[in-house]
């Protein structure tokens, strides 16, 4: 019997987020995944050892069809060339359809963004619009949307409910904020469009097997994975804590980290509350652009507690046994001194819980660096 699973696109599953999203997919039974990725940013071993570890845990109880199933598709090509989209719809005219599109492949940093804003509109808002082109022509009509806190600039109030005012600071930040403004409008065209975009905080940690985790090329401009790294024995010069004058408890800057898992998880919750016709009907509360016919609504994704950059450095320093040398330096351009999701809405209308703790989160970071202290590279699989 022919596997009951649905087919998922999922752009940029070999990346950091995309893998963690395919694993959850995978694991929950309903989903099979295809991806098309260019490794602009990650390697292909990321797909492979998802597949190995849905392999693993779902094994026993799966069908041979099941198991099948349970391999990523994977497409080297670029999301900026429509042809190299279009090949996996008309693959897929055989092979069941795709069901629906968890858009995660973008270009993701703030301070690139600014130097070749051109580069970050074709990849994050030209190849998005092929992209709903070609699934509209196809009729694949559902739609999860990798969006980002940084929508929200400087926060009026904290916690951040999804109707605050959207005054993203960066290029970056524009382009998830246009890409957004585009899939209400696409939504408000026709009934049979639904989408969800997705408002991350900061994600952090690893699946607890260590085998799949962040592994960005060069040196990381996150906190996480940079602790991470120096505790491999990478960057020996130290953290350089970006400023601890901010009016927080402690002087730096406070983020809301979520588990990577939980954050993945929130990719299967949207899918399943896709359908349910009740999450559209008042979407002024959930975009913070006003009210809008069509079904579309964003979630912020975070766990709703505040975490400072010497309490991350804190838990690290637990989680690794490692201790990190800090100095303060200046405040870093565009950094603002709190950002925390107010999670209700996600939680009372996708079912979304980010269930792990901060603890969990950094050992899960540590196993994963520990395991692969070159990260992907040089991996045989
Ligand atoms: P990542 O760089 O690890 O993953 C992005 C993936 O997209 C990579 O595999 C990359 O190779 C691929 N990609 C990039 N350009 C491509 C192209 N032109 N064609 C095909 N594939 C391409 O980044 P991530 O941290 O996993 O982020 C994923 C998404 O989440 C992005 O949309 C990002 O904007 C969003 N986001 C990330 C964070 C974060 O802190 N990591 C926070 C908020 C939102
Ligand atoms: C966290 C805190 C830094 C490095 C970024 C993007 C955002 C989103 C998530 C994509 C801050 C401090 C960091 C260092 C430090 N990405 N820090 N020394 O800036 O909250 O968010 O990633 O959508 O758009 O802006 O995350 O991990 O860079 O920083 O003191 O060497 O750690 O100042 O307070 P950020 P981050």
């Amino acid at each position: 019997m022919p596997s009951q699973r649905k087919n998922i696109l999922i752009t940029g599953a070999a990346g950091y987020i995309g893998s963690h999203i395919a694993l959850c997919c995978l694991l929950s039974g309903e989903y099979s995944v295809v991806t098309i990725d260019n490794f602009h940013n990650s390697f292909p071993t990321a797909c492979k050892r998802v597949s190995a570890i849905a392999q693993r845990e779902l094994g026993a109880s799966a069908s041979d069809e099941d198991k099948k199933a349970l391999d990523i598709e994977v497409y080297r090509g670029d999301i900026t060339v429509k042809e190299d989209i279009e090949k996996i719809f008309k693959d897929y005219e055989s092979k069941g359809g795709i069901y629906g599109v968890i858009h995660v492949a973008a270009l993701k940093a703030v301070g690139e963004s600014g130097e070749i804003p051109i580069k970050y509109y074709d990849v994050n808002i030209a190849a998005t619009v092929h992209l709903l082109d070609i699934m509209d022509r196809y009729k694949v009509r559902n739609f999860v949307y990798s969006s980002s806190a940084t929508v929200y600039g400087v926060p009026e109030e904290v916690p951040i409910r999804e109707s605050a005012g959207l005054k993203p600071e960066s290029c970056y930040g524009r382009t998830k904020f246009m890409c957004e403004l585009m899939l209400r409008d696409v939504c408000d065209s026709n009934p049979e469009w639904r989408a969800i975009s997705l408002r991350y905080f900061n994600p952090a940690g690893a699946h607890p097997s260590g085998e799949i985790g962040e592994d960005p090329r060069g040196r990381p401009g996150n906190l996480l994975p940079l602790l991470a790294q120096m505790a491999v024995g990478k960057f020996p010069e130290g953290l350089k804590v970006f400023g601890n004058d901010y009016p927080t408890p402690d002087g730096t800057c406070v983020r809301d980290y979520i588990h990577i898992m939980d954050l993945a998880q929130g990719h299967v919750d949207a899918l399943a509350a896709l359908p349910k016709d009740d999450i559209f009907q008042n979407t002024d509360k959930g975009t913070g652009f006003g009210a809008s016919g069509g079904k579309y609504k964003a979630y912020n994704l975070g766990k709703g507690k505040g975490m400072s950059v010497l309490q991350m450095v804190d838990a690290m320093q637990k989680a690794s046994g490692f201790t990190y040398k800090v100095e303060t330096v200046g405040r870093r351009t565009g950094d603002v001194p709190e950002l925390v999701a107010n999670p209700e809405l996600a939680e009372k209308e996708l079912n979304f819980k980010a269930k792990h703790n901060l603890e969990e989160m950094c050992r899960d970071q540590w196993n994963w660096q520990s395991k692969n202290p070159q990260g992907y590279e040089g991996a045989s699989a």
